[in-house]
């Protein structure tokens, strides 16, 4: 029988990497938490190994500084995994004036949604390309497809993460490595609160639930999909904004994101 595939998630303590990680563990793949609440992540591997039989890692780790992204990497090394899977899945958003949020809040952001995603692709892949085998599913957002004020910083890191992922998608398939990215719109998770986004239009009137969401992600590494955008309204969103003036669609984020009152 062929050894079960190694499938790291970042962000796997809570939402939509947490619900990932049951997906995956339901396959009897062997899992890599990581992320900084090991508590959290402790409890979900023993849940894990207990339902599924399956080998479960805890790895702390911080992605939103600098080292953070070869900390894991040397953490992988130390215990002699190959990483068949890599989800990209920890990130955080921030509603608010871009001069009004601090500037270190900005920088953690860019660190971990860009700095710390490009790093872990950069090191985890060409073990991927020698093997002939591998995915690699980045979590980018509805927010790739236009500008965001009043998240401006946020809504730029996920543009960066849809371009730099169907990029490498096109460079990959001839290796046997799928690139895929997944752009969720608002979903039911912490991410609501901690971004201050939960009371926003965007999210009150549209907003998933976890699961869903993590099913359709599982399914984007699957099935080898390029581009996956969850829920009707969340795709319809995506693809209208291609065919709207630029001043409209800026228009329509500032209503449907407005300032902190
Ligand atoms: N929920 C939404 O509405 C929504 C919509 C579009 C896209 N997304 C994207 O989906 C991804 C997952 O978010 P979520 O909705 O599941 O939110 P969440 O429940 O807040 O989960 C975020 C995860 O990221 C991890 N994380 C945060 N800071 C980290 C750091 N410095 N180092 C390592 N891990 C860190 C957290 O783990 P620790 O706290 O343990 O570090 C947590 O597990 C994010 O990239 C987000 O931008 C979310």
């Amino acid at each position: 029988m062929a050894a079960p595939e190694t499938v790291l998630i970042t962000g796997a303590s809570s939402g939509i990497g947490r619900e990932m990680a049951k997906l995956f563990a339901q396959d009897g793949s062997k899992l890599i938490l990581a992320g900084r609440a090991t508590d959290k992540m402790e409890e979900l591997a023993e849940e894990l190994r207990t339902k599924h039989h399956v080998e479960v890692t805890v790895m702390t780790v911080d992605l939103s500084t600098p080292p953070g992204a070869k900390d894991l990497v040397d953490q992988l090394d130390t215990q002699n995994f190959q990483i068949d899977v890599l989800i990209n899945n920890a990130g955080f958003g921030q509603l608010g004036r871009f001069e009004d949020i601090p500037l270190q809040r900005h920088q953690d952001m860019l660190q971990l949604n860009i700095a710390s995603l490009t790093e872990l692709t950069y090191r985890l892949i060409p073990g991927m390309q020698k093997r002939k085998r591998g995915s690699i599913l980045n979590i980018a957002s509805t927010a790739a497809f236009q500008p965001g004020p009043n998240a401006a910083v946020y809504y730029a890191s996920k543009a960066f993460v849809l371009s730099f992922s169907e990029g490498l998608y096109a460079e990959n398939a001839e290796h046997n490595v799928w690139v895929s990215c997944m752009c969720p719109g608002p979903t039911r998770t912490g991410f609501g609160s901690d971004s201050e986004m939960e009371n926003t239009p965007v999210f009150r009137f549209n907003s998933m639930a976890v699961e869903d969401v993590a099913r359709a992600g599982h399914n984007a590494v699957r099935k080898r999909r390029r581009l996956v955008v969850p829920g009707w309204i969340n795709w319809l969103g995506a693809w209208s904004v291609r065919i709207t003036a630029r001043p409209m669609v800026l228009w329509v984020m500032k209503q449907l994101q407005p300032m902190k009152s």
